[in-house]
């Protein structure tokens, strides 16, 4: 009744925003990611039978609110799912995912969590139905369940049935690099569940987004597999700032970018002026993800950590899967 697992992060090179069903988490497109060794959550589920509620710990800490009832949540559709009403647990998370690095460790948190309670009840389930069951708790989350480079496939059932995501490419086909650049910034935040629900209700771009996704997808999993980096780069670039543009396009409009973000964009832009391949990616807030190639790895990171109001760059490689302890 007891089991540990551990999941990485991963940052989304075709971006996951906007939904289809909100309560089931179903997205209006297909996404691609590459999951990050550098940043993880491991937890620990225990249930037991004299408890009368779930009791959540994340690093040491008692979790009371908001994030006390997302994770119970997502425990009673493992419940659901399991036949097992009213088994509650005991769960204690630690995460390897410094919360100023702007990586949502909600990705990681959902995967370690999904793995870990289904392997506590033994239940002898496939990745798959494990990608759809954590894609309930936070849609990047699916992405999480596979090492390297990772496809999630929207589905077209209204279940979700067909909603999980599928390996592309192991964490050893090729070694790429992720630059988090960390930005002192103290902006009001727009969560990513409240940002793409307000894109895809009211952004006149919207539909030019979805629109454009399988193209991008067919050009960059052709550049995975050719092992082509600036191919790659360019697309995971154009794709960013294709989504960042439907904010700008919603009511009220709103930006997840500061004035540092733009700073680091044009200079990761410079750095390829230069001779230097490297490009940028960024999600639901302010800080950058810099793609880059090793050999590069000593200039990328000291021209970021050059920048005005940038505090620290935190480097990672490929990332691997849902691993058991
Ligand atoms: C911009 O997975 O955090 O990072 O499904 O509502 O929990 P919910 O959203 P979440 O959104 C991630 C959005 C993104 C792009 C991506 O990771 O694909």
């Amino acid at each position: 009744m007891k089991a540990t697992a551990k999941a990485h992060t991963n940052i989304a090179l075709i971006k996951y925003w906007g939904k289809r069903d909100e309560s089931l988490i179903l997205p209006m497109n297909n996404s691609l990611s590459l999951t990050l060794d550098a940043f993880y959550t491991e937890t620990t589920v225990t249930f037991n039978h004299d408890l009368d509620e779930d009791i959540f710990y994340l690093d040491n800490e008692l979790i009371v609110g908001d994030q006390y009832t997302k994770v119970s949540n997502f425990l009673e559709l493992i419940r659901n799912f399991a036949d097992i009403p009213n088994l509650f647990a005991e769960i204690r998370s630690t995460n390897a995912v410094p919360t100023a690095a702007g990586f949502a460790s909600s990705a990681s948190g959902f995967a370690a969590l999904a793995a870990a309670a289904t392997r506590a009840l033994d239940l002898q389930i496939d990745e798959p139905t494990l990608s759809r069951l954590t894609r309930q708790g936070s849609g990047s989350a699916c992405r999480s369940i596979y090492g390297g480079f990772v496809e999630w496939e929207k589905g077209a059932e209204d279940d979700g049935s067909d909603s999980y995501a599928v390996h592309i490419a192991p964490q050893d086909h090729w070694d790429v690099r992720v630059a988090a650049v960390v930005l002192s910034s103290d902006m009001k935040k727009v969560s990513s569940r409240e940002g793409m629900k307000r894109t895809v209700e009211t952004s006149p771009f919207y539909s030019g987004w979805v629109d454009n996704i399988p193209t991008d997808l067919t050009q960059i999993k052709a550049a995975i597999h050719a092992r082509d980096f600036e191919k790659m780069g360019e697309i995971a670039e154009a794709n960013c700032q294709k989504m960042h543009a439907t904010t700008l396009g919603a009511n009220p409009p709103f930006t997840y970018w500061h004035d540092t973000t733009l700073t680091v964009m044009q200079t990761v832009q410079s750095l390829r002026a230069k001779g230097i391949a490297a490009y940028f990616t960024i999600d639901a807030g302010p800080n950058v993800k810099v793609l880059y190639q090793p050999e590069n790895e000593e200039v990328v990171q000291q021209t970021l950590l050059n920048i005005p109001g940038v505090t620290n760059v935190i480097l990672s490689r490929s990332g691997q899967g849902i691993t058991y302890k």
